[in-house]
């Protein structure tokens, strides 16, 4: 407290001077200006009245003055450097109601996720994983598959060459062209190893394929061979049935279209009970109730011995399906494009909670939340059949 002067007109000023601490910044800028300002401060008359004072008077008072317009200097200073600290105080304080960020949580791609899960149920019967070149020569992509020159097969096989000179070899050569299946890996593994085989051949294949909802230039496929002395259908059928309810659930009915394909004789096609529907009929299996899964059939003798394998010996079955187009039909998909555009919103409802990882926390209204319920509901990622 400001003790006082003994002058009423200084005295009169003392409850103002108490009240400068409790000022905010507007009003310490206003009193500021009514106590010191240039032309009409109140500390300003009263020192701007001294020469209008008796000599004597003059002294003591303007000592008296000069001594309230310092207090009411430091107190406005001080006011003035507190309210500073409390605006830098509140700017870098941590805001304990903001909502925490998310910890990134990586996942797996679900073409991914599939590929490796249908892997697994082959290699545990007894299938090893075998890859081949992305850029076949005419050979392996058609020829010793037992595709006919200028045969309409090979319309659905349109690709991309290379401008580079022909593989000039008998008869494996050709030109060079991105593969359109990964059946030639078959060739390869036949010549590299010979029969009993059984191989699983993941990888992606090129066609002149439109990029639509449901198609796209480059995929993905996973080819199966098994060649052994005594392979008949019943083992293709027996393995691609047990497979398909390994993979989609043990009461997913299954069936065999005949089909064509220039090197399995007999062929087929294998449809599973529609995944959204189970076989109802909904948009999404074109009100069929069924959903192609995969092409399959007896290895052609011809490819035999276009391997070196001796087809009055062996036998064998093979098949090819599409993990691209498994993983839009098992997650209910509508565009295979998704899976192209690396849209993390998209991607991240994919990711699943593991032993020792933790799900992501989506943010409430975000894309990643709506989409969860769906993604996780369906498949649940691996192990889930
Ligand atoms: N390669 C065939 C395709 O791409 C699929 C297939 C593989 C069919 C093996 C039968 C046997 O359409």
């Amino acid at each position: 407290m400001a003790s006082r002067t003994g002058y009423p007109d200084l005295d009169a000023l003392l409850p103002r001077l108490e009240r400068i601490a409790t000022l905010d910044a507007a009003a310490l800028e206003a009193e500021q200006i009514a106590l010191l300002g240039r032309k009409s401060g109140a500390i300003t008359l009263l020192l701007k009245s001294l020469p209008t004072l008796p000599l004597e008077e003059r002294r003591a008072f303007g000592a008296a003055v000069n001594q309230l317009k310092q207090e009411v200097e430091a107190r406005l200073a001080s006011r003035k450097a507190a309210l500073e600290a409390e605006a830098r105080a509140r700017r870098e304080a941590v805001d304990l109601t903001m909502p925490a960020r998310r910890r990134w949580v990586g996942g797996e791609h679900p073409v991914t996720v599939v590929t490796e899960e249908i892997l697994q149920i082959f290699h545990e019967l007894g299938f090893a994983v075998v890859v081949g070149p992305e850029v076949e020569t005419e050979w392996f992509n058609f020829g010793a598959l037992n595709f006919p020159a200028d045969h309409p097969a090979l319309d659905m096989h349109d690709t991309l060459y290379l401008d580079a000179p022909p593989v000039d070899e008998r008869p494996a050569g050709g030109r060079l062209l991105l593969r359109t299946h990964t059946s030639p890996v078959q060739i390869r593994v036949l010549l590299a190893s010979p029969p009993p085989v059984r191989g699983v051949m993941p990888g992606m294949v090129y066609r002149s394929d439109p990029f639509d909802p449901s198609h796209a230039p480059g995929f993905s496929q996973i080819e199966g061979l098994a060649v052994d002395e005594g392979i008949s259908f019943v083992d293709l059928k027996a393995t691609l049935v047990h497979f398909a309810h390994r993979f989609f659930g043990p009461s997913t009915r299954v069936r065999f279209r005949p089909s064509y394909f220039p090197f399995t004789e007999p062929s087929a096609e294998m449809d599973a009970e529609c995944l959204l529907c189970h076989g109802a009929g909904c948009p999404a299996c074109k009100q069929s109730g069924w959903m192609e899964i995969l092409g399959c059939g007896m290895v052609h003798p011809a490819v035999l011995r276009n391997s070196g394998v001796d087809a009055e010996r062996y036998t064998g079955f093979a098949f090819g399906m599409g993990p691209h187009r498994i993983a839009l039909l098992r997650y209910g998909v509508p565009d295979i494009r998704l899976f192209y555009d690396g849209d993390m919103r998209f991607l991240e409802q994919f990711v699943t909670a593991e032993p020792g990882r933790e799900a992501p926390h989506p943010r409430p209204g975000d894309p990643t939340e709506r989409g969860r319920g769906r993604g996780q509901g369906r498949g649940r990622g691996r192990g889930s059949a």
